[in-house]
């Protein structure tokens, strides 16, 4: 039983939230706060694939992409307990969105459009964000998506902070969450 999330000991969390916003970084700090494993859905289709995602975008499309994204996230839903980072269009598959929603906790790291330019800006690999101008791309994206990240459990605001200080948010968004649900 995990002492500090006592109620909610079966069910995974679910980061979710816009490329940029810094799912896998505070989910795995999140994950060691409590004492939980640490997976990222991007690293576990990279392995599936034995290639990287800018490749498979690449050589398969985006569209095998997607079912290998599904597909991972349909095996880990049923592994046990921890923190799954997820990439940024996983939500919004709306089969995957009902498995998470069903299986997880889930938490919208939610950041506006400076933050998520300057950060997705620092590292390459994102294929979405070279077919274009990154910025208006991902204004698109927040537009698209925000409404259904908006159905997320929880919703952290993240900004100039340190992930540290987002990681205590958190903590205490999932303890009042346990104390409203139970
Ligand atoms: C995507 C986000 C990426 C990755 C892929 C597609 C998206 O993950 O899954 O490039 O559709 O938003 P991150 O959100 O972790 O960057």
């Amino acid at each position: 039983m995990n002492t500090i999330l006592p109620s909610v000991s079966d069910k995974s969390i679910v980061m979710i939230g816009l490329m940029g916003a810094g799912k896998s970084s505070i989910g795995r700090r999140l994950a060691d706060a409590l004492n939980l494993e640490f997976v990222d859905t991007d690293d576990e289709i990279v392995k599936a694939a034995g290639c990287s995602i800018a490749d498979i975008f690449e050589i398969y499309g985006e569209q095998a992409f997607r079912d290998l994204e599904e597909r991972v996230i349909e095996r880990l839903t049923h592994e046990p307990r921890r923190v799954i980072a997820t990439g940024g269009g996983a939500y919004m598959h709306p089969e995957t969105r009902e498995r998470i929603d069903e299986n997880a906790v889930t938490i919208w790291l939610r950041a506006d459009l400076d933050i998520l330019v300057e950060r997705t800006g620092r590292r390459g690999g994102r294929p979405l964000l070279e077919q274009g101008n990154p910025r208006e791309i991902l204004k698109s994206l927040i537009d698209k998506r925000y409404p259904v990240y908006a159905g997320a459990d929880i919703i952290i605001d993240t900004g100039p902070d340190g992930h540290d200080i987002t990681v205590q948010q958190i903590v205490s968004a999932l303890q009042e969450y346990i104390k409203a649900s139970t």
